[in-house]
């Protein structure tokens, strides 16, 4: 059966745009339900418009507390019934609440090769420490920010050229083809995490989950 997916954004949603593209180029058994942004101005907004997704927003600014606005997310998301939430570049800390009411069932993407750059700065800080391979990763999201069990990586060579921005150029080009990969194959059930680790078709993956071969 088709899944239901909702997507959380806070900014340009490119990321979003690669799941829209596959779903109507019918590589994904799923259909974005809703989008949601903490910010209004968000463009991801647009292009959730744009492709006839109802696109929402909560000004987390309007509520006293954290979990207060993690509340009201998940009463705007529950009315959709995910089936899967999708972190597209959703820039706020969640809850304790928030992150175990989908456990199992909510993915984010990382622009590093976790469990490598945790946080912010990721590019300039692969640069910085002199890597020559840096990348971007696919995770269950658990308590831990950017640490739940890894699902999906793709990998870019770092040249000596290479500066903050052209590394984050390379590495949203392969977040394109991983992230929908990993969202068509989530709504295949062929890719889940349960207490048996992350498992692709049945087998449980590395720890460093499954590496996608696209250099
Ligand atoms: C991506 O680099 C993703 O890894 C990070 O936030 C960025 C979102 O970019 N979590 P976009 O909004 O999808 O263009």
């Amino acid at each position: 059966m088709s899944k239901r997916i909702v997507v959380l954004i806070s900014g340009s949603g490119s990321n979003l745009q690669a799941i829209i593209d596959a779903i109507d180029a019918g590589q994904i058994n799923g259909r974005i339900e809703a989008v949601l942004s903490n910010k209004a101005e968000a463009y991801g907004l647009e292009r959730a418009r744009q492709a006839g997704i109802p696109a929402l927003s909560i000004n987390h600014r309007d509520f006293e507390s954290r979990e207060q606005f993690d509340q009201a997310m998940i009463e705007q998301i529950d009315r959709y019934q995910p089936d899967l939430l999708v972190l597209a570049g959703f820039m706020r800390i969640l809850t304790a609440d928030f992150v175990r009411h989908y456990q199992g069932r909510m993915v984010n993407i990382h622009p590093s090769l976790l469990p490598k750059y945790k946080g912010l700065n990721t590019h300039q800080r692969a640069l910085d420490a002199g890597d020559t391979e840096h990348g971007c990763t696919v995770h269950f999201v658990t308590e831990e920010l950017d640490g739940g069990p890894l699902a999906m990586q793709g990998r870019v060579s770092v040249s000596a050229e290479d500066t903050a921005d052209s590394l984050q150029q390379k590495v949203h080009r392969v977040e394109h083809i991983l992230y929908p990969l990993a969202v068509a194959w989530f709504c295949a059930d062929r890719l889940s995490w349960s207490a048996d680790g992350v498992l692709l078709d049945g087998a449980p993956l590395p720890a460093q989950g499954y590496q996608l071969d696209q250099e």
